[in-house]
């Protein structure tokens, strides 16, 4: 049986990931922790007797945390724009130091592939639909950071050490450790709180989308099967305007299109539309969860779980909190 390390396996993406990998594979979660779920519940995890976890910061990685592991996954750093300008030496210290260093050990180490996720945001604003030809722009501090370390890592491969860069779209879906500043899940959540849903500037902006169902079911693919080769592909299911969005979350609670709410004075400028050549070339069989599907799941788990949007759902209070207390 494989053994996968999942480095930033701890959050939102992680927590979810990490419970669909254990189910065939020995998984070490390496992370800070930052975020409580999965570190404070391996009790109640199926399989846990194959989960281990080290609880350490990306910047003290050090050979000992490679032994036996075949395949890394790196989910790790400050995960948006707004929250890597907050420090911004602390996120190139992460997001690039940190994920680059982690990357040149475990290919010391022998581990056989290496999958970096990253994000879409790499291409920064752009009215033509981008694909993983498409000249890359990136903006806020998060996206050159994330893009410098992917290039880098990128040059790293070779046949002992294939390496898969998987440009992901904005996430949505249900994780125990949920993000609540992400748009669907922001907008389901104010539906069941207020009933109403807020957008932002005229709603005219479009953004690429993908469940966390399906992140995992492209990282068991790679995982797999050992042929695959290495590549950079983005990861995005459809591409939505933002108000076509609210509206379609209204529609799934069967509600009306006056409880969409336009914060004009609010506007974002963030603008894309990502396409992908290499994610239909590379996994045909790949079918999309639908979207009332992963709805459904959002809705049972934040009932379930109780789960407000705090400090442990908002990356940016959080983040906040964390450089305000060390400076
Ligand atoms: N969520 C999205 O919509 C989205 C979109 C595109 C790309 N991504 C990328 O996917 C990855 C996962 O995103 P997520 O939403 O799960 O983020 P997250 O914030 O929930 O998870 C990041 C994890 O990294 C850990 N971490 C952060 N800094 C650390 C450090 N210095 N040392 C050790 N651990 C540290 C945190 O404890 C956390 O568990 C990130 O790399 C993010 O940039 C996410």
């Amino acid at each position: 049986m494989k053994t996968i390390l999942i480095s930033g396996g701890g959050g939102y993406l992680g927590t979810y990931l990490t419970q669909e990998l254990l189910k065939n594979y020995k998984v070490t979660v390496y992370d800070g922790f930052y975020f409580k779920w999965l570190f404070k519940n391996k009790r109640k995890i199926k399989y846990n007797n194959r989960l281990k976890f080290i609880k350490k910061d990306i910047n003290q990685v050090s050979s000992n945390d490679f032994k036996g592991i075949d395949v890394v996954c790196d989910l790790n750093g400050i995960p948006n724009d707004p929250s890597s300008e907050l420090n911004k030496k602390y996120t190139w210290n992460v997001n690039y130091k940190g994920r680059k260093k982690f990357a040149k050990i475990a290919k010391n180490c022998g581990v056989k592939r290496y999958i970096f996720n990253s994000t879409c945001a790499v291409y920064g604003y752009n009215k033509k639909i981008v694909n993983e030809n498409s000249i890359t722009n990136p903006l806020s501090t998060y996206a050159k950071a994330n893009l410098k370390a992917e290039k880098e890592i990128y040059q790293m491969k070779n046949k002992n050490f294939k390496v898969n860069i998987l440009r992901n779209s904005t996430l949505f879906g249900f994780s125990q450790n949920l993000r609540l500043d992400l748009v669907i899940n922001i907008f389901v959540n104010s539906y069941l709180e207020k009933r109403r849903i807020s957008v932002n500037g005229d709603g005219k902006q479009w953004r690429p989308f993908i469940s966390l169902t399906d992140v995992a079911k492209i990282y068991k693919l790679l995982i797999g099967d050992e042929k695959y080769p290495s590549f950079i592909t983005n990861l995005v299911a459809f591409n939505s305007t933002i108000k076509d969005l609210a509206l379609k979350v209204i529609k799934y609670f069967k509600g009306s299109v006056d409880q969409v709410e336009f914060n004009r004075e609010n506007k974002d400028n963030r603008n894309y539309r990502t396409k992908s050549i290499n994610l239909r070339k590379y996994f045909k069989s790949l079918k999309f969860s639908s979207f009332s599907s992963e709805i459904d799941k959002l809705i049972k788990g934040i009932k379930k779980y109780k789960i407000k949007s705090d400090t442990s759902t908002v990356r940016m209070k959080f983040y906040k909190q964390k450089f305000l207390n060390k400076n």
